[in-house]
């Protein structure tokens, strides 16, 4: 069974506050969501392997330690995705950004695929699919399938909130990925907004509606 971490860092839940509050506008959700996401991406990396490496100081040689193992690949899923790519960038400009596209069909409420581009060395890849709100769990479980289809090996979840719904439908479909959130909120309520949530992120975060 894959895991559920959720950061608990003060920065990330005192910016998740704001990004909550109904107040908050669009440019100021924006950042807040990238600044978050740029929090998440520093927490998510904490156990990523080093090797050690010669560099010569102005002073002397030294051994010192730089990024080792699997290259990093993102994976939005469009469009609420987008908002957390910046953000992680910041922090891990090399990454490759694959985009996956979903709607959810009005009539069996199951995610349909409409896009999908992905780096051509997937499965060399540690993959980070992004989408900011885990409601029903069905866009994230199918997006994993579908990279796993095309050869993703080694995936991880990051999502800002996540339902309880949600979190045991992706552990069911996919127990080897594990889940980071910065909040799990209570319950989803009957058209699957995630409650207490933040509304819609798409619509936030593009001043959509
Ligand atoms: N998608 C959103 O943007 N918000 C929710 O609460 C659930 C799904």
């Amino acid at each position: 069974m894959g895991h559920v971490y959720v950061f608990d860092h003060p920065l990330i839940q005192h910016k998740l506050t704001y990004i909550r509050e109904k107040s908050t506008g669009t440019k100021e959700f924006r950042e807040l969501v990238e600044e978050v996401s740029a929090l998440m991406a520093y927490e998510i990396t904490r156990e990523m392997p080093l090797q050690e490496v010669t560099v010569e100081t102005p002073v002397q040689k030294a051994q010192c330690k730089v990024l080792a193992g699997k290259k990093l690949g993102l994976v939005p899923i469009l469009r609420a995705g987008l908002g957390m790519v910046d953000g992680i960038l910041r922090l891990i400009p090399a990454a490759k950004v694959g985009h996956i596209g979903l709607y959810r069909d009005p009539d069996t409420l199951e995610p349909v695929q409409y896009y999908a581009k992905m780096p051509s060395d997937i499965g060399e890849r540690e993959l980070i699919v992004i989408d900011p709100m885990l409601a029903t769990g069905g866009s994230a479980a199918e997006a994993i399938q579908m990279i796993k289809d095309m050869g993703a090996k080694n995936i991880k979840l990051m999502c800002l909130i996540a339902a309880p719904e949600g979190v045991q439908r992706v552990q069911q479909a996919h127990d080897d990925v594990d889940i980071y959130v910065a909040a799990v909120d209570e319950k989803l309520d009957e058209k699957s907004y995630i409650v207490p949530g933040l509304g819609d992120a798409g619509d936030r975060l593009f001043g959509t509606r």
